[in-house]
């Protein structure tokens, strides 16, 4: 059997300690990946850091990360779809469900087979990493039927005057977002620092809108002119400067009167009509057929260049021990760039 390492938070606050963990065997319906690079998300740092979060109660020890690349080593019983050899990203839920073998930071994940996604052979483990949580929480915010419940992406898509608007293009789930978005036929329209723009505009936007402007609500407003609106997703979760601006737009604007975001917002700030709905990733687990399909897509996208895995990666380091130098590093923020440890 396999010997594991993973980078183990001990108890509540505490740095990353990196250390031996048992190797678990694949479940029925599960695979193990022997990851090859993960990547840093603000949870991570932010669960190190503010624990305990209402809406993450973690026990210890655990294991951070939810982002990995890497080559599947084993498979489960009843899975069909994915097989040993397998060169895959997955979406890990490890602390969110209190497994830590199925957490990201250690050298074998565990992951629901429907979770693993194939990469092609030109997408290299680095890259690949950056993309698993931010295209679940782009699907979940986009595709589920009570978020924005918007078409599924499709190669005839063409809803042209659709749009949808996009605060934090430049965002890990923004680069997402714009790319799912624009292959579902939705106009994207972006609000990202000025620096981003070509980014936003290569993913997929029609327009780019720089949120420093004092007059930013109104230059979408107007731009949205003839448009309908399918809503909003705010790829930051701010609730004064990104969250009041996106309610702002929709108020003012003809079509759906709804903004998905990130975080919680502080109570009900529902505003003239518009409402507010955080994503709920975990709501892809009760309707499968849009993680399936949705996962498929990306598998496809990729193979074909039609999915970019951005931002690019800003890989710091080799090793678990870098784990705990990324949370520190992303922690400081970052802009247009995804934290990534290769092992
Ligand atoms: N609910 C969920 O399921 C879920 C899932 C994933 C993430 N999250 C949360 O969502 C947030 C975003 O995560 P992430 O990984 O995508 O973040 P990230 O990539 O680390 O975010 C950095 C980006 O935020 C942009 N930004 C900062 N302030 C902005 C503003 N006022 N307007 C527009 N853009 C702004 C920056 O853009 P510029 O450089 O262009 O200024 C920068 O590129 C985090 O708080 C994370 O914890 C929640």
């Amino acid at each position: 059997m396999p010997t594991n390492t993973a980078a183990w938070i001990l108890s509540s606050r505490e740095q990353v300690t990196v250390k031996d963990a048992p190797y678990t065997p694949a479940g029925p319906d599960e695979v193990v990946i022997e990851n090859s690079a993960v990547a840093i998300n603000p949870l991570d740092w932010k669960l190190q850091s503010f624990d305990p979060i209402p809406t993450f109660p973690v026990k210890y020890p655990m294991i951070l990360g939810s982002d990995v690349a890497g080559t599947i080593i084993e498979v489960g019983n009843n899975v069909h779809a994915r097989k040993v050899g397998e060169r895959v990203i997955a979406h890990c839920v490890g602390f969110a469900v209190g497994r830590p073998e199925a957490s990201g930071y250690q050298k074998f994940s565990i992951t629901p087979e429907a979770y693993a996604v194939p990469i092609p052979d030109h997408v290299n483990f680095e890259a690949g990493a950056v993309l698993p949580l931010s295209c679940d929480s782009a699907m979940a915010g986009l595709f589920l039927e009570d978020h924005l419940g918007l078409k599924l992406p499709a190669a005839d898509a063409n809803r042209k005057d659709e749009a949808l608007v996009v605060w934090g293009g430049s965002s890990s789930v923004g680069c997402s977002v714009i790319q799912m978005a624009s292959a579902a036929g939705y106009d994207v329209f972006v609000m990202a620092s000025k620096r981003n723009h070509e980014l936003c505009s290569s993913l997929g936007s029609v327009r780019n809108f720089d949120y420093a402007d004092s007059d930013v609500v109104d230059q979408v407003v107007e731009a949205l002119q003839g448009k309908t609106v399918v809503g909003a997703y705010d790829c930051v979760g701010d609730h004064e400067k990104t969250l009041k601006p996106c309610t702002e737009i929709l108020v003012n604007s003809a079509g759906k009167k709804l903004v998905v975001t990130l975080l919680e917002p502080p109570g009900d700030v529902s505003a003239n009509g518009v409402r507010t709905i955080r994503t709920n990733i975990r709501g892809t687990l009760s309707n499968p057929e849009v993680l399936i399909a949705v996962h498929s897509w990306m598998a496809e996208a990729l193979a074909q260049n039609r999915l970019q895995p951005k931002p690019d990666p800003t890989v710091i380091g080799h090793g678990l021990e870098y784990v705990q130098i990324g949370l520190d590093r992303l922690k400081e923020g970052v802009s247009a760039a995804k934290i990534v440890v290769t092992l």
